[in-house]
């Protein structure tokens, strides 16, 4: 049966109703968004610490000179911002007037308003739409209207999109492009359950979706389009989803699909490892330093979290209920009391080599190898500021530099390993986000016997269904 894909206004233009969602950090670019756009569909690029390019479009990479972590991290923001413009203005050449150009960012980056900004104002005209994710963002409205772009919030349920409404968005309804709504099990990248939402329970599309429509349509929000985003692979699979009056208009946003395309700019392993994936490889896990849910592959990186957390006990200062036997460590000596079955367990992983033991903000300890630990203290001195608010190093972007906690051992520097993979570190050995169909690479006949289709050849492929 023929497929049919109705086209849709996004941004202001009639596209096909294909999107390619932003990616950080530098896993969707101006290349990839370009090309997308070329194609007659939505690229995003990510304005999550963007590449920076010079003018023979060479990689500049940024080697921090600071001392402190503020000092880091105000280098890091304005390269960030250097990057932005950089990647727009590829994508605004690659479109070649086609399609639309939009960019992400994470709101709970530190300084995204500036960041946003900044970016806006280098690339005058260029960017059509900014999506935003992670957190409330509700600030993000009046900012895209004051540069004449349409805003797409990244909602997990249609009581966020209710609140952002009720709070922000109401007061500029004529710049909302569209709302996106992210699966919370399904997408790639974080992913926005919350408290009352089951990771082990994964909620069916549809519904909520449908319930996001009906809570867009008593706003008066009937022809906004509803971005669907996670999961998505082959379209035949949402046939019922399109032309549907229950749902209105809708477009499909893609993330893990367009990263095996000749024009993403992630690293030849990174791609080639994509392609060997199976089903169970891909896991939601609480590790972020945002403390957000994520979907990752479950590689070596992601197993040692894994091991951090099972090498947990808990302790108290002084001996109370079963928590009394002493354990001494540190170099000061430091004696706490935890059960003497803790105890047990405590010299099982010291004779396995985790011999280290570091607290943690929730008055446990978890037990690593020197060597480990070593790296964990490295990664937290080193802090670039990247975040409005950080779990493993404890920066937060305020006067004061710091969110007043203690650091997190169990959680991980985030942007270091997200730029150590996208520059062409060991896929196995960093965080490797994977939306969860990451899985049909290895089977679907697109990519038999290693092809890596260019994002036209894919688009023509999705719009046939396939
Ligand atoms: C490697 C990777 C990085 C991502 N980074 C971001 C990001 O920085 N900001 C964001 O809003 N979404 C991010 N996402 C989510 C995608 O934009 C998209 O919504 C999601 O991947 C769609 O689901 P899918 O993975 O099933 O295709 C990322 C996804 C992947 C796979
Ligand atoms: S330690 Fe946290 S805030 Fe600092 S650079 Fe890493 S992820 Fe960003």
């Amino acid at each position: 049966m023929r497929f049919h894909l109705p086209s849709l206004t996004i941004s202001g233009r009639e596209v096909l109703p294909l999107v390619e969602g932003g990616k950080g950090v530098a896993a969707s670019s101006g290349l990839s968004s370009g090309a997308w756009a070329k194609a007659g569909g939505v690229g995003t690029f990510s304005a999550v610490n963007a590449d920076r390019l010079d003018e023979n479009g060479e990689y500049i990479p940024l080697v921090y000179h600071g001392n402190s972590r503020m000092a880091r991290h105000e280098e890091l923001i304005e390269y960030s911002i250097a990057g932005g413009i950089s990647q727009a203005k590829i994508a605004h050449d690659v479109a070649g007037g086609n399609g639309r150009i939009h960019m992400n960012v994470l709101w709970e980056m530190a300084a995204s308003e500036r960041v946003l900004r900044g970016v806006f104002e280098g690339a005058r005209g260029l960017i059509h739409g900014v999506t935003c994710g992670a957190g409330m963002p509700f600030k993000l409205a009046p900012l895209a209207a004051e540069y004449g772009a349409y805003y797409y919030p990244i909602i997990s349920s249609a009581r966020a999109f209710r609140a952002l409404w009720l709070r922000s968005y109401r007061k500029v309804p004529e710049w909302l492009g569209g709302v996106v709504y992210e699966d919370p099990w399904l997408a790639g990248g974080h992913n926005g359950l919350s408290n009352s939402e089951d990771p082990l329970q994964p909620e069916p599309p549809y519904a909520r979706v449908a319930l996001l429509r009906k809570t867009m349509n008593e706003f008066g929000l009937k022809q906004v389009p509803i971005v669907m985003a996670g999961g998505v692979w082959a379209l035949r699979e949402w046939s019922d989803w399109i032309d549907n009056p229950e749902l209105g208009p809708i477009a499909f946003q893609f993330g893990t699909r367009p990263l095996l395309t000749q024009e993403s700019p992630i690293p030849e392993r990174w791609k080639q490892r994509l392609l060997t994936l199976k089903e169970g490889d891909i896991a939601l896990n609480r590790f972020s330093p945002t403390g957000f849910y994520s979907s990752a592959v479950r590689n070596s990186f992601l197993r040692e979290l894994e091991q951090r957390a099972q090498h947990e006990v808990s302790f108290v200062d002084h001996p109370a209920g079963d928590l009394e036997t002493p354990f001494v460590f540190g170099v000061r000596n430091r004696t706490v009391y935890v059960t003497a079955h803790d105890a047990e367990r405590i010299a099982e992983w010291e004779r396995e080599g985790f011999t280290k033991a570091l607290t943690t903000p929730d008055s446990t300890l978890i037990f690593v190898t020197p060597e480990r630990a070593q790296q964990i203290r490295k990664d937290q001195l080193d802090c670039m500021g990247c975040l409005s608010q950080c779990k493993f190093s404890n920066w937060a972007c305020n006067a004061r530099g710091t969110t007043g906690h203690k650091a997190d051992p169990r959680s991980f520097c985030i942007q270091l390993t997200l730029q150590n993979i996208v520059h062409g570190g060991d896929p196995d050995q960093n965080l490797m986000f994977s939306g969860h169909a990451g899985y049909r690479f290895a089977t679907d006949p697109l990519y038999a016997n290693g092809h890596i289709p260019t994002v036209a050849e894919l688009i023509e492929v999705i719009c046939r269904g396939d």
